[in-house]
């Protein structure tokens, strides 16, 4: 392929995922993806990052053999290993950053150190050997920009930082693994190992080694230059002993924790085990053996593609395709999501381009080598090109056009889900239940436990208490709320109802929250104007609340809610209005939110009485079945009267 055709289409795939950038950052990642609860790792995740960090492990492989260990037969690979790394791993930063719900929360491992989360670590290593690999890439751009000085101070402390590389990539490549060390239950067998920590560190050395070749190999074409086969032939010898030491752990693992027999059970899992094996190792490993194919370009470009489809697929099979027989769900990507993931790439590729045209990146490929691949060639009158344009198209002007295209182009065949985004789905809310348990107190200055008794009957040791179970979404993870224990409490120091019930229909008083935070996490107007219409005598009626005709129908010239509903508002309450002019604002925020602002506001101010009130766990607690407990669940007040 010539250059400018392959970076017309990049810049074509480039443009089609940036429109799906721009919608998923416009209306959230729901509206351009098919992801649910059951599957939250997608394309982006398992495909995108998962498989992408180890293809960015050609940097820390060639810097170690060619700056640790001098083998100077690597040298000519060494920059584009460097400068892959740097495109893989921006790519992987950028693809994350689309991928988390609230995606600007992407630097909060920045400020929010959470010391015992695997995902913290690798965020922070990927972070610190994006800045390394910087570091090393400057060699090349400070040599071009000509500052000899400032070249050799980055020469100096060189070594420190390609050292600072190889420990921070040891780090995270075996990290991934260990993320995954997290879903025993989840991952199938044939792929859930202790090893895995283990298991991806090497594979990353291999792959590593495998990309750069395939990278290499595929430019050299390009540009119509020799490869450097003395280093690949070299780095196939490396790849083929370590990915064959990947075999032998990979496989005695599941040997010796008895998973033999898995290896033969039929079915898809059975089928995809032994792709991945034989596509991402054994045949690479067998046919790397041979000194003969070693050195030919191309048995090297299809062994390094073989490579690097097996082990993306082994990345995918670990971070969700071997997890579905135990999930039972369902998710197949939908097309924007491969719009973006094509697009990203597209663009890490043609920055990669970049750099290799504008510093030595390969030796090969030099200035020369460059300008003669990209002349358009000599005029043909016969050509299409020369009949419309009467030459054929500037590089600048075919690379805009096909951007251009692109936008519109994928704006036309995008879904309108994508497009308008989808209403979020709604989780209505219920009222909470009343049951009653037994206080168990721990030591003074704690939390006490909650007992529910046995069975009705017995007579319990404990008097029971009276509490709420408020489990409003239906989904059987409630919180137990001593209700009127508090309601005392509070009472004893001034407050009231209202404290908490700041808000009532017309003419209640201490109304249910649910009636009016309606959903557990968006916010509902509880002001409906049709009803209003309706109840005051329709057209009759509008002057009641739009006083002067006049005036704009916005909600500041309308009479407050609070003249004809005087006790809608209660005043003294811990939750202040937060509508203009400190009146009460008719959106109701989700039931979540409110519990939480409430609930958690107090337990904060109380936390030196007793130790942890404000944290989760006070509340949310390991508690037993509904099914369980529902023998011992008196029927009461709320539940009797629906
Ligand atoms: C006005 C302040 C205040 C509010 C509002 C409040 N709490 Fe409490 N809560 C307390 C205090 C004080 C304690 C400690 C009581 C004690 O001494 O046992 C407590 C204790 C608790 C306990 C632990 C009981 C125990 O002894 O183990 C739970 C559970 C609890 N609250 C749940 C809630 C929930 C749920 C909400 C919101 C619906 C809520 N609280 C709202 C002040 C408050
Ligand atoms: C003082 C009590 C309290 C504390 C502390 C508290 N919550 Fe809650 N939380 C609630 C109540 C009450 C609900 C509503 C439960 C329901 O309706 O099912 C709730 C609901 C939730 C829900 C929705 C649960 C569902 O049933 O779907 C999530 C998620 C949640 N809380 C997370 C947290 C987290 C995380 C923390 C700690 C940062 C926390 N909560 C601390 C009281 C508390
Ligand atoms: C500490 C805050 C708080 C105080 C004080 C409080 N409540 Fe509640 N109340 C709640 C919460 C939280 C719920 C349950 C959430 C819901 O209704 O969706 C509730 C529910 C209720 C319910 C409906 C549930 C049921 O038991 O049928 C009634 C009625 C009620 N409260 C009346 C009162 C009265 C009367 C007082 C004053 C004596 C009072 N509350 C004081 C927070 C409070
Ligand atoms: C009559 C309807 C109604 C009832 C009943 C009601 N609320 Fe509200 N609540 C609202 C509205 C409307 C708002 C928004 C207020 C504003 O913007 O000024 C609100 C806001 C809040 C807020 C402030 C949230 C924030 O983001 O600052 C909290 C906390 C809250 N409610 C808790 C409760 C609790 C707890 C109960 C039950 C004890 C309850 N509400 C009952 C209508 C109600
Ligand atoms: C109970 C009081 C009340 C009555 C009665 C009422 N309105 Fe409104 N109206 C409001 C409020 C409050 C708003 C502001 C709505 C908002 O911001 O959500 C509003 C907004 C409007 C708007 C602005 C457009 C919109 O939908 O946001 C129009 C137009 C309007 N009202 C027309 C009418 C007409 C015509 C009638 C009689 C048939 C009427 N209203 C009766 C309270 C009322
Ligand atoms: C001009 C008088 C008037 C004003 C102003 C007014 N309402 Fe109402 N509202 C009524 C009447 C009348 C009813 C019917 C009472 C009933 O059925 O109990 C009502 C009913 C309600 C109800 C019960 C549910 C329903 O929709 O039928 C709610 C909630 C409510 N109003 C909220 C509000 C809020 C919030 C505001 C301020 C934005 C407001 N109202 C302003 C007259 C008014």
């Amino acid at each position: 392929m010539k250059i400018r055709t392959l970076k017309t289409l990049l810049w074509f795939l480039a443009g089609f995922g940036l429109v799906v950038v721009f919608l998923r950052i416009l209306h959230g990642v729901g509206s351009v993806v098919a992801l649910n609860d059951i599957l939250p790792w997608g394309l982006w995740k398992g495909g995108g990052v998962v498989a992408l960090v180890p293809i960015g492990g050609a940097g820390f492989t060639l810097a170690a053999l060619v700056y640790v260990f001098h083998w100077k037969r690597y040298q000519p690979l060494a920059r584009g290993a460097v400068l892959l790394g740097l495109a893989c791993y921006t790519t992987v930063a950028v693809g994350l950053t689309f991928d988390i719900g609230i995606w600007w929360r992407i630097v909060f491992p920045v400020f929010h150190w959470h010391l015992h989360s695997t995902l913290f670590e690798i965020a922070w290593c990927i972070m610190l050997y994006l800045g390394v690999l910087a570091v090393e890439f400057s060699h090349a751009v400070l040599e071009r920009m000509s500052y000899p000085r400032l070249l050799k101070a980055v020469e100096k402390v060189s070594i420190v930082f390609v050292i600072l590389g190889i420990a921070l990539s040891t780090l995270h490549q075996s990290s991934l693994g260990t993320l995954f060390l997290a879903t025993p239950y989840r991952l199938h067998p044939l792929w859930y190992s202790d090893l895995l920590p283990l298991l991806f560190f090497v594979t990353a050395i291999g792959l590593g080694c495998l990309t750069i070749t395939w990278v290499a190999l595929v430019l050299h074409r390009v540009y119509d230059v020799e490869p450097p086969m003395g280093a690949i032939s070299g780095l196939a010898r490396i790849s083929a002993a370590v990915l064959g030491l990947f075999l032998v752990l990979r496989f005695g693992d599941i040997v010796l924790t008895g998973k033999a027999p898995l290896l033969l059970v039929p079915g898809w899992e059975m089928a995809n085990f032994w792709l991945e094996v034989l596509l991402s190792a054994a045949l690479p490993v067998a046919l790397m053996s041979r000194r003969r194919l070693r050195e030919s370009p191309v048995a090297m470009f299809w062994i390094s593609t073989s490579a690097i489809v097996g082990m993306s697929l082994n990345r995918v099979n670990v971070a969700g395709l071997a997890t579905l027989h135990s999930t039972q769900g369902h998710y197949f990507p939908i097309w924007p999501e491969w719009a973006v993931t094509v697009g990203l790439l597209a663009i890490a590729a043609l920055a990669f381009l970049y750099g290799l045209e504008h510093f030595d990146v390969f030796p090969n490929i030099d200035q020369a080598a460059v300008k003669r691949a990209h002349d358009p060639g000599k005029l043909d009158p016969a050509s299409w090109r020369t009949i419309f344009f009467h030459a054929p198209l500037s590089s600048v002007r075919l690379y805009s056009l096909a951007l251009v295209l692109a936008l519109g182009f994928a704006t036309a065949c995008l879904p309108d889900n994508a497009i308008y985004g989808v209403e979020p789905e709604k989780t209505p809310t219920r009222p909470p239940r009343a049951v009653q348990l037994q206080k168990v107190h721990q030591a003074p200055g704690h939390i006490s436990r909650f007992v529910f008794p046995a069975a009705p009957q017995q007579v319990p040791a404990v008097p029971l208490s009276d509490a709420l179970l408020i489990d409003s979404d239906d989904n059987g993870r409630y919180v137990l709320f001593e209700h009127d224990a508090h309601a005392a409490r509070l009472k004893e120091q001034g407050g009231t109802c209202a404290s908490c019930h700041h808000a009532n229909e017309p003419l209640a008083q201490a109304t249910s929250c649910y009636r009016c935070h309606t959903d557990m996490y968006l916010s509902e107007d509880i002001f409906s104007h049709q009803a209003h219409v309706e109840h005051l005598g329709f057209n009759a009626g509008c002057v009641e609340c739009h006083a002067d005709p006049a005036l704009a129908k916005v909600e500041a010239n309308t009479t407050p809610c609070a003249t004809c509903h005087p006790g809608m508002h209660e005043d003294d309450s811990l939750v202040e209005p937060a509508g203009p002019g400190q009146r009460m604002g008719h959106r109701a925020p989700g039931y979540k939110t409110a519990m939480h602002e409430l609930c958690i506001s107090c337990h904060e101010k109380n936390e030196s009485q007793i130790e942890g009130l404000a944290q989760c766990t006070t509340c949310h607690r390991d508690t037993p079945d509904l099914v369980e407990i529902s023998a011992a669940v008196q029927v009461t007040r709320e539940d009797a009267h629906r």
